[in-house]
């Protein structure tokens, strides 16, 4: 027979009753807690750190702790069994927020969204006559010939949930109503989403959404117009259950990992969806139409479909093109009629945000040789035109959204977004979002500090602070400071910043943001060379992800994330995932166009080139091992050496 314990988490003194033998995490979230575990709970992290304070547990074998850790207490908690009951604190770091933290931002696309009379859900007002004894049709086929004979819809699915309240919603309306029909598409007929109070006209919404593998993003759009009402960002709670797209997809496989997963994502849109809904006074139920738009493993998690595939050679995924299905199916609360839509994907590593991002881009259009890049928790590169695309991915990790970094967070208020550094005595000046105390650095931020302490000299072109720097010494304090992470430059200093600890980059952030740079960059070589195409060919780069809306292109080149062209050559296209689901959501053309992407795009596999290893190992460095590759840095580099020389004989003859 199974015997039960009781754990107690400290220091919130939540209890639960478990199974002797369950994993301290899994007790945690039986508790109601999002313990995070980074790497999906493989054990190869160690930062799931929790100190038992009472009570018998099993570790199992594990190199992250040392015996006197053991001997302290600390355990790992996707690698502790609990063996009777037991108290566990929980570091406050260690567990993710779930607060909603959002913020709105406007987005923007280079061209107009919707043909006009192409639209996916229409209103139609109705003014039926009421059946009598020459007339006794029953109450859905009077319904149907108005739909026929008015605005011409016919063949119209109806749902047995939207039929069941047709009878009293007509009658109590006087036999005046609004219906909401979905128009046909891909073989699909026109289905009647609901019907509304004749003065509801102008009511019927749809969410956008955007699923990265950090963030989450919803755009609300009044359905009518095409008008974009607001946009809300979180950070996608299934964060706590991996911070890259492996470790979820390994996490899925435990017992209900999958479950625990769709579950999570399902709640970070519903809550941005009620977060808006509220901020407008609007009904979440009004939501008639919803389009999707992630990369393949998040549209898999999302739809609840199992993505193990995805990481297995030959990385064949599921499905790369999704069955539409209803919102009450995936659990969404909005209208439970509403259709849910995934835009498609290429391939394992290319999904359904990068056929969005194309079609927002409009690169599939260009003329020119363009390059898209979209860079998040995974960078996607597409180069083409309007004849051709091909497209590759490569794992930058979540460095540059925030997560992994030690003051690292999302380009929301109080994030420190812009660095400029004094060559003399190593200040930094700070732009910070809002405008108020740092509490933070985002990825914009992190690119500036990096760019600034590489030309400043306080970091050398292998990433590591050179903490004998002579200049800055006559400050009240050093810049440079020694962490438990290694060196690292101060931006603020605690009595100046929004959390009261100081906000600080240091070299193992750095060593994190490198590896992810140069893992674009490497991938962006690699792809270039196997279509044999020159780098200064390319006549426009789309930039978009996590990075479309702002970050400095010189101090990106400075750094060797983007590639050495003109400073002309790059637009910054916002969030082109979510712009292409808003596209998707309000235009049936732009549907069409989304599907056709996804067929027409050749995807190249990185894994498949053996060279990859070879250019990221190039990468490596600040800029890049080969400068010759990155001519405007090395221009920079050698005016800096420049002024140090005058500075130098200036100093020497002042002492004569
Ligand atoms: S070691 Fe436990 S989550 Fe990574």
């Amino acid at each position: 027979m199974d015997s039960h314990c009781t754990v107690t988490f400290l220091p919130s003194d939540r209890q639960t009753v478990v199974r002797t033998g369950t994993l301290l995490h899994d007790a945690a979230w039986q508790a109601g807690i999002e313990a995070d575990i980074p790497c999906g709970g493989q054990g190869r992290c160690g930062r799931c750190l929790v100190r038992i304070e009472k009570g018998q547990v099993r570790r199992r074998p594990n190199a992250h702790l040392t015996d006197g850790q053991v001997a302290l207490g600390w355990a790992l908690s996707c690698q502790t069994e609990v063996r009777g009951d037991v108290t566990v604190f929980l570091l406050p770091e260690t567990v993710t927020e779930k607060v909603v933290v959002s913020g709105t931002a406007t987005i923007e696309g280079p061209r107009s969204v919707r043909p006009p009379g192409d639209p996916v859900i229409s209103q139609y007002p109705l003014d039926l006559s009421p059946p009598d004894l020459q007339d006794s049709a029953a109450d859905l086929e009077r319904l149907r010939r108005a739909l026929a004979t008015g605005p011409g819809v016919r063949d119209l699915q109806v749902d047995l949930s939207v039929a069941r309240g047709l009878g009293r919603a007509l009658r109590e309306q006087k036999w005046r109503a609004t219906a909401v029909v979905e128009h046909p598409s891909r073989g699909r007929s026109a289905r009647l989403v609901a019907v509304r109070p004749a003065n509801a006209v102008g009511a019927s919404l749809g969410a956008a959404v955007d699923i990265g593998t950090t963030t989450v993003s919803v755009v609300l759009v009044d359905l009518q117009s095409g008008r974009i009402i607001d946009t809300a960002t979180s950070f996608n709670r299934q964060v706590s259950c991996g911070e890259d797209v492996i470790s979820r997809i390994i996490y899925s496989l435990r017992g209900d990992g999958l479950r625990r997963l769709q579950r999570l994502v399902r709640e970070t849109i519903n809550n941005l969806i009620g977060e808006l809904c509220a901020r407008h006074e609007l009904e979440a139920r009004q939501i008639d139409h919803v389009v999707v738009a992630g990369n393949t493993s998040m549209e898999h998690l999302f739809l609840g479909l199992d993505p193990r595939s995805i990481r297995e050679e030959p990385y064949a995924p599921l499905a790369t093109s999704f069955p539409t299905v209803s919102a009450s199916e995936v659990g969404l609360r909005v209208n439970p009629e509403a259709s849910v839509y995934c835009t498609p994907a290429v391939a394992a590593y290319v999904g359904g945000d990068i056929t969005a991002g194309i079609l927002s881009s409009g690169l599939d259009e260009w003329d020119g040789l363009a390059l898209f890049m979209d860079v998040g928790t995974n960078g996607e590169l597409v180069v083409g035109n309007s004849d051709w695309q091909v497209a590759c991915a490569c794992s930058a990790g979540p460095a540059f959204e925030g997560a992994g970094v030690r003051c690292g967070m999302r380009a929301i208020t109080g994030a420190v977004e812009d660095v400029t550094i004094n060559y003399q005595t190593l200040a930094p000046t700070l732009g910070v979002i809002g405008g108020g105390a740092p509490a933070g650095i985002c990825g914009s931020g992190m690119i500036a500090t990096l760019g600034e302490m590489f030309v400043t000299g306080i970091l050398d072109k292998a990433g590591r602070i050179n903490t004998a720097i002579e200049r800055g010494q006559g400050n009240d304090r050093r810049r440079i400071v020694a962490t438990d992470h290694g060196p690292a430059y101060v931006l603020a200093w605690a009595s100046e910043s929004g959390t009261k600890e100081d906000i600080l980059l240091t070299e193992v952030d750095i060593g994190n943001l490198i590896r992810a740079k140069a893992a674009i960059y490497a991938g962006l070589t690699v792809m270039l060379r196997a279509l044999d195409i020159d780098l200064k060919d390319i006549e426009t780069v789309l930039i978009g992800g996590a990075f479309g809306q702002h970050i400095n292109v010189e101090k990106s080149i400075l750094i060797g994330l983007l590639p050495d062209l003109p400073w002309d050559r790059f637009r910054f296209l916002g969030n082109t995932a979510a712009l292409g689901a808003y596209q998707v959501l309000v235009s049936r053309q732009a549907r069409r166009q989304v599907e056709e992407i996804a067929g027409k795009v050749t995807y190249l596999e990185l894994v498949a080139d053996n060279s990859f290893m070879n250019e990221f190992t190039s990468a490596l460095f600040l800029p890049h091992t080969d400068l010759e590759a990155f001519a405007s840095v090395k221009e920079v580099l050698a005016q800096v050496s420049r002024n140090d020389a005058q500075a130098a004989a200036a100093e020497e003859r002042k002492g004569r």
